[in-house]
């Protein structure tokens, strides 16, 4: 009754509602097609959003190549640290790398604040999975990061190594201690663990190789500006083939010391020509306190998401993974 009085009176509203509600079904059930079409294809949102953050970051590279033209334009020319004499000319080094990569999930600090803690990327892509693995190098005696992870995963294996101490810090859990492995040798570019050689050392490459892992899924390295040779050593065959590295993201202590600018550049070049992409930095500003009489700001943090490939923190279906060549050579679930 009240509705026929309203379609007597107002046979226009009537239609324009009956309008407004077909296409709002329309745009419903037309953009859930469309999200199915994405996720049938592989193109997830998650994937659209590492494309959108490599888009930026093209931005901040190009950005890159005018500041070294303004201070070069040779990179050989340009200072770490410009000295405290007119131009003072605005910058450090470390402008000239920031963390402009987007990652797509939550950042968090993981461990201590101050030295020791590191920031993450989608740590809960990890909570529950059973193929975790997370290795430590430069152990220190300090692990609230170890710890924190062990403790916000269920199932995170952590492969810890340190010549200069003999276990991890005292913060792990005894009852999470048995997800727990060490050993008192260092991380380089070249084996060299004879008898005589003191301490012994490893590459990345022998150790997953000597723990039968094909991947990791997050790996923290800090190892007093022996990273330059390790990681160029480490990378080198990847950028060759152009495998992708077989980590999902890499948190790594910068100690530029007596480097040049150009050197950082060409490192710091391959390491994006290998898919890593900074989402994350701090200055080591502990360090600069205690030297602040002779120190330049030297050190930093820096947090890489692995944007190649299809790691757990990049891809809905990492296990797809195994599929691709660099699985091959070790199944990813072999028992370790
Ligand atoms: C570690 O020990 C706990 C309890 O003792 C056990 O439930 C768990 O399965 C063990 N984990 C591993 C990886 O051995
Ligand atoms: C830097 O180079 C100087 C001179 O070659 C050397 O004495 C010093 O130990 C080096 N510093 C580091 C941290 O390698």
């Amino acid at each position: 009754m009240q509705a026929g009085l309203v379609w007597r009176r107002n046979p226009r509203y009537i239609v324009a509602l009956l309008v407004t509600i077909s296409i709002t079904i329309y745009i419903l059930i037309f953009s859930n097609i469309r999200h199915q079409d994405f996720e049938g294809e592989g193109n997830s949102e998650l994937e659209l959003r590492i494309d959108a953050s490599e888009e930026r970051y093209n931005k901040v590279l190009r950005s890159r190549e005018g500041l070294i033209r303004i201070y070069g334009p040779d990179p050989k020319d340009i200072y770490l640290f410009p000295p405290d004499i007119a131009p003072w000319p605005p910058y450090t080094v470390w402008d000239f790398f920031p963390a402009a990569f987007n990652c797509p999930h939550e950042i968090e600090r993981v461990g201590a604040l101050g030295d020791g803690g590191k920031w993450v990327c989608g740590l809960s892509r990890v909570a529950e999975e059973p193929n975790c693995i997370v290795y430590s190098f430069g152990v220190n005696y300090e692990s609230s990061f170890e710890a924190e992870v062990l403790k916000s995963t269920k199932y995170c294996q952590i492969w810890g190594y340190d010549f200069s101490v003999s276990t991890f810090g005292p913060e792990i859990p005894e009852a999470l201690s048995n997800r727990t492995h060490f050993r008192a040798v260092g991380l380089a570019g070249e084996n060299t663990y004879g008898p005589e050689d003191d301490p012994p050392m490893y590459t990345l490459e022998t150790l997953m190789h000597n723990n039968g892992h094909s991947h990791i899924d997050i790996l923290k390295i800090d190892i007093e500006k022996w990273e330059f040779e390790t990681l160029s050593a480490f990378i080198r065959p990847y950028i060759s083939s152009g495998r992708p590295l077989p980590f999902g993201q890499l948190q790594l202590e910068i100690h530029i010391w007596n480097k040049t600018f150009e050197q950082l550049l060409r490192w710091w070049e391959s390491l994006e020509a290998a898919g890593l992409r900074p989402f994350w930095t701090e200055p080591n500003l502990v360090y600069l306190n205690y030297h602040r009489d002779q120190a330049t700001p030297d050190l930093a943090e820096y947090s890489f998401l692995n944007a190649k490939g299809n790691n757990i923190f990049i891809s809905d279906h990492p296990e797809d993974q195994s599929s691709s060549s660099y699985r091959e050579v070790h199944h990813p679930h072999a028992p370790v």
